[in-house]
């Protein structure tokens, strides 16, 4: 990358202004340091398994079914029952050891001996019997169908070029819609070949986007992909080709494409998407000089917001800029519109791009799906007219951003070194599931838990509740890259969160009610929709047999008094929070681990 003085010198001063107007960071009602005690269940991976021990887990994927939880790593996919009561770790209640065949070959090739493994990176259900497995097998991707209920393998091993990357530093999404496997992904050992996939399908043919051509996908990191009436969406980063004035600037997108896309004709993009358009995603802070999160890191499936289907992300500024992280909420039906707006084009390699006029789009309109909408008097996509496919396969970017609810962040963190890096949301929290709570991931091993609130009044409010140090060395320690939060996955049934770290998998509770002691004031300062007080006297997660005999009030705190003697989980009281007996060891044990469905007894620990 080669940026002129004056371009560096521009975008200096734009990012001192930015600074500026940069909104504080909340400070956290509660902070809980989890990272000292060994009190919440881990999981490491097999241990007899010498290369786990050697290098550690090694985590790829999380999948939630039901009541069982799958995590794919390297070599292995683990099977956790959640309904089983577990005590100090967590241990899988089944795993499956696919290792590949050809490691010598592979390092033959080049490659580090480290990269050789199975790295299993697809993991979705096909129905409700099996699930499709896939792994980098040695720079050779395989996939496999697998039986849910006992792990056996069924049918024929198959090529996972275009399912699944041959490099596991590669990102890659996989969904499965009406029998067809969506993948997107990298197709080739060098890894350049990007594609949006689809495949296996019983009725409709394999498609994928055009090879090496930069306007429909450059370079780009594939985060998540969702189904949604009648197109699948796929939420990806790449690096921008309208602002290329910059250098390699990275922006966020939404692709989409119609399910029932059969292709296009023998003369044009027959065996390509007919209907893959793309839009950036604006996530950005208002002010005099706007100032943009454009790196995508992760995104939730399709949510309420408001009764509205929305999807939320979080975004990350570009790498040469001040670290900042923002969360921000995108309406699908926002979407929709920015798909149905105008084209972008850029009419020389030297010019601007513009959004091209509506005469000279082509009708049907590009992009529709066959027998619907715009394109309603066509029965498939190969019947489309040439002109229509010839200007989908030169323009799939949309001209317009799609804009964020409020037109600003949800919530932003600037005052850290580190940026966030997942998310989880709960938008049914507390006892009328009236409340959305934002589960957010960092690179240094914390989680955020922010409560987030909006009505179509255009208010947007947020209050964050814990910042809690997960990370423990002591049970994760093998890397020292470690950190990162790569995954989280929330299991509401039991009040858990799980957290996964390169070489483990931490679960913790959703709330930290018993901290707040026998206090109701302490119990409601802290905001936490989770957090209920008893008449008894004490203040507990909020669980359905808790019937109607609970108080809670997180919007006023009304005169409850002071509370002397009380133990808070900030860790200001720290005669408390350092004994043997103070909040640090309540924090991953339910004290009253009460379970809706069973009234057992859940993940006690000491
Ligand atoms: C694991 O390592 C031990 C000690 O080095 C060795 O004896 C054992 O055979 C190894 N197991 C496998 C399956 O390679
Ligand atoms: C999960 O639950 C749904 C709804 O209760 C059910 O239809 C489905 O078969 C279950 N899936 C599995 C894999 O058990
Ligand atoms: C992003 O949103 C802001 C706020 O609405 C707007 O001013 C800005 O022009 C948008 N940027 C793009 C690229 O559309
Ligand atoms: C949630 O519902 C409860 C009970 O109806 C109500 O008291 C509370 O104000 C509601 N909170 C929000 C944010 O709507
Ligand atoms: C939104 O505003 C309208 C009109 O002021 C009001 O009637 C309504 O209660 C408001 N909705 C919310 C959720 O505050």
């Amino acid at each position: 990358m080669c940026l002129s003085f004056l371009t560096v010198a521009l975008l200096c001063r734009s990012l001192v202004t930015s600074a500026l107007l940069f909104p504080k960071d909340l400070s956290p009602i509660n902070t809980a340091d989890l990272s000292g005690t060994l009190s919440c269940p881990w999981f490491r991976g097999l241990i007899s398994d010498n290369d786990t021990a050697k290098l550690g887990l090694d985590f790829q994927r999380m999948l939630k079914l039901n009541h069982t939880l799958f995590i794919a790593a390297r070599d292995h996919v683990y099977v956790f029952d959640l309904r089983r009561q577990t005590k100090d770790a967590l241990s899988p209640d089944r795993h499956l050891t696919w290792k590949s065949q050809d490691m010598q070959n592979c390092a033959m090739r080049g490659k580090l001996q480290d990269e050789c493994y199975n790295y299993i990176k697809v993991l979705v259900p096909k129905n409700d019997d099996t699930l499709i497995a896939c792994g980098t097998n040695s720079f050779n991707p395989v996939c496999r169908t697998y039986k849910i209920s006992t792990l056996e393998q069924e049918g024929e091993e198959l090529n996972g070029q275009a399912r699944c990357p041959f490099d596991a530093k590669q990102t890659n999404v996989a969904l499965l819609a009406d029998g067809n496997l969506y993948s997107a992904t990298v197709a080739d050992f060098q890894a350049s070949d990007a594609v949006v996939y689809r495949s296996l399908g019983e009725k409709s043919p394999v498609l994928r986007t055009v090879k090496y051509d930069s306007k429909w996908l450059r370079e780009p990191h594939f985060l998540h992909a969702v189904e949604f009436g009648h197109y699948v969406y796929f939420f990806l980063r790449e690096i921008s080709m309208e602002y290329t004035t910059l250098g390699r600037v990275i922006f966020s997108r939404v692709a989409r494409v119609c399910k029932n896309d059969m292709g296009g004709s023998p003369r044009v993009l027959e065996k390509y998407w007919t209907s893959f358009l793309k839009a950036r995603l604006n996530c950005s802070m208002p002010g005099d000089s706007f100032f943009y999160f454009d790196v995508l890191q992760a995104v939730t499936n399709i949510v309420q917001v408001n009764n509205r289907p929305a999807v939320i992300g979080v975004f990350t500024t570009q790498a040469n800029s001040i670290t900042g992280s923002g969360v921000c909420v995108f309406y699908m039906d926002d979407i929709e519109k920015v798909f149905n707006g105008r084209f972008k084009e850029q009419k020389t390699t030297e010019s601007a791009w513009t959004p091209i006029p509506e005469d000279k789009v082509p009708k049907p309109r590009p992009g529709s799906c066959a027998g619907s909408g715009k394109a309603a008097a066509y029965k498939t996509s190969s019947e489309f007219p040439d002109e229509m496919l010839t200007f989908i396969k030169s323009f799939p970017l949309l001209d317009e951003a799609v804009p964020s609810i409020m037109e600003k962040p949800w919530f932003t963190r600037a005052n850290s070194r580190y940026k966030l890096t997942q998310l989880a949301a709960d938008t049914a929290a507390g006892p009328y599931g009236n409340y959305t709570i934002l589960f957010l991931g960092s690179e240094d091993g914390k989680v955020l838990k922010v409560l987030a609130k909006t009505d179509e009044n255009s208010t947007m409010e947020t209050l964050l509740l814990e910042e809690i140090n997960v990370y423990n060395p002591i049970k994760c320690s093998l890397k020292s890259e470690d950190r990162k939060v790569l995954g989280l996955e929330l299991d509401k049934a039991r009040h858990a969160l799980f957290i996964a770290f390169s070489s483990c998998m931490i679960h913790i509770p959703l709330s930290r009610c018993d901290t707040y002691g026998s206090c109701k004031r302490n119990c409601f300062a802290s905001r936490d929709p989770y957090c209920v007080w008893l008449k008894s006297g004490v203040c507990t997660h909020y669980s359905a047999d808790l019937g109607t005999g609970f108080e809670q009030d997180t919007e006023q705190l009304k005169h409850l008094g002071n509370c002397q003697d009380i133990v808070t989980a900030t860790g200001n009281h720290n005669s408390a929070g350092d004994s043997a007996y103070g909040s640090k060891v309540y924090l991953c044990c339910y004290k009253k681990g009460l379970n809706a469905a069973g009234g057992k007894h859940f993940w006690m620990s000491k």
